[in-house]
């Protein structure tokens, strides 16, 4: 199921980038390099899943799932610049500004996040669903969600140590909780399920974002430039606030352990209609890119 999604996804997303031969060619060219060059695509088939799991035709998640991965492409260009987290590694490619240069990757930033909207205001199906879904990956990327996070982050780094772990998980819920839960919440929309299952569906998404950044942050301790297609060892030199660095590696891995367990008590109401939704979750722990 899931490999179908992703070979969807991907063509989709070919199919919606502007070609690279359009003028101007160069900002066309960076908006595909960021998008199409690699990615685990875990946004899109959240959407995916979570929306077959109720029943929604696919044709309906298509727009969603593009929006919310050109999103969150959008978010990665912007946090690989030389202002943020000066990356210049990501999907195993040089990052845009390196590619490319500082202006364009700004550039390309924003053009990927207009094109996200631009793209959920032509979802199918009816005019009260696509309104719901633009208003919820608004509200999800901007600063009450994504940006607010990469906000607080940016606050914290250098600091890392004065950060109390209630603080840390809020930023971590906001910089990556806040586009995984919007991706369950789409799905959901597309579905148009009862308030009793968003409600469950809500709890399995929050402890997802967070074992993802959990994760993310054990990896950049553990993991090797070559299998994430970035640059590890980077938070601890940047002195960014992360679950290694505040609890410790242990910690961390335990905290994992019961975010799982939280996972899995969110899905139990579903019972077997939410095996993919779990086995996405799964993947969020036990991912080694
Ligand atoms: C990386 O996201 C940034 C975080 C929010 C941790 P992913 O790990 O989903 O990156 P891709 O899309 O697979 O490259
Ligand atoms: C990424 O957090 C959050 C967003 C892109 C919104 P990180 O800075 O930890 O992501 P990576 O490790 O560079 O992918
Ligand atoms: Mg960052
Ligand atoms: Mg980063
Ligand atoms: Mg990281």
């Amino acid at each position: 199921m899931t490999s179908q999604w992703r070979l969807r996804i991907d063509t989709a997303l070919e199919r919606t980038l502007p070609p690279a031969n359009e003028a101007p060619q160069r900002l066309h060219a960076a908006m595909r390099h960021a998008v199409l060059l690699g990615g685990k695509r875990m946004r899109p088939l959240l959407v995916y899943a979570t929306g077959a799991a109720f029943g929604a035709e696919t044709a309906l998640l298509d727009a969603p799932a593009l929006a919310v991965e050109l999103i969150h492409a959008y978010s990665l260009v912007h946090d690989d610049l030389p202002a943020m987290d000066d990356d210049a590694l990501r999907r195993g490619q040089p990052t845009v500004h390196v590619a490319f240069d500082e202006a364009t990757a700004i550039l390309a930033g924003d053009a990927l996040q207009s094109l996200a909207f631009a793209t959920l205001a032509q979802a199918p199906g009816g005019a009260e669903a696509r309104i719901a879904m633009l208003q919820e990956l608004a509200l999800a990327a901007g600063s009450r969600g994504m940006c607010g996070g990469q906000a607080l982050d940016i606050d914290a780094t250098g600091a890392a140590q004065r950060l109390h772990v209630d603080e840390l998980e809020r930023l971590h819920a906001l910089k990556t909780g806040a586009l995984l839960r919007a991706s369950v919440r789409l799905g959901a929309i597309a579905a148009d399920i009862d308030a009793a299952a968003r409600t469950s569906l809500d709890r399995f998404a929050d402890a997802l974002g967070l074992a993802f950044q959990v994760r993310d942050d054990l990896l950049d301790v553990e993991g090797d430039s070559a299998t994430l297609g970035k640059t590890a060892g980077k938070d601890a030199a940047q002195d960014k606030a992360t679950f290694p660095a505040l609890i410790g590696v242990a910690a961390s891995r335990a905290r994992l352990e019961s975010l799982r367990a939280e996972m899995h008590d969110a899905l139990a109401p579903f019972g077997d209609r939410a095996a993919v939704l779990a086995e996405l979750g799964r993947q969020a722990i036990e991912r080694n890119r």
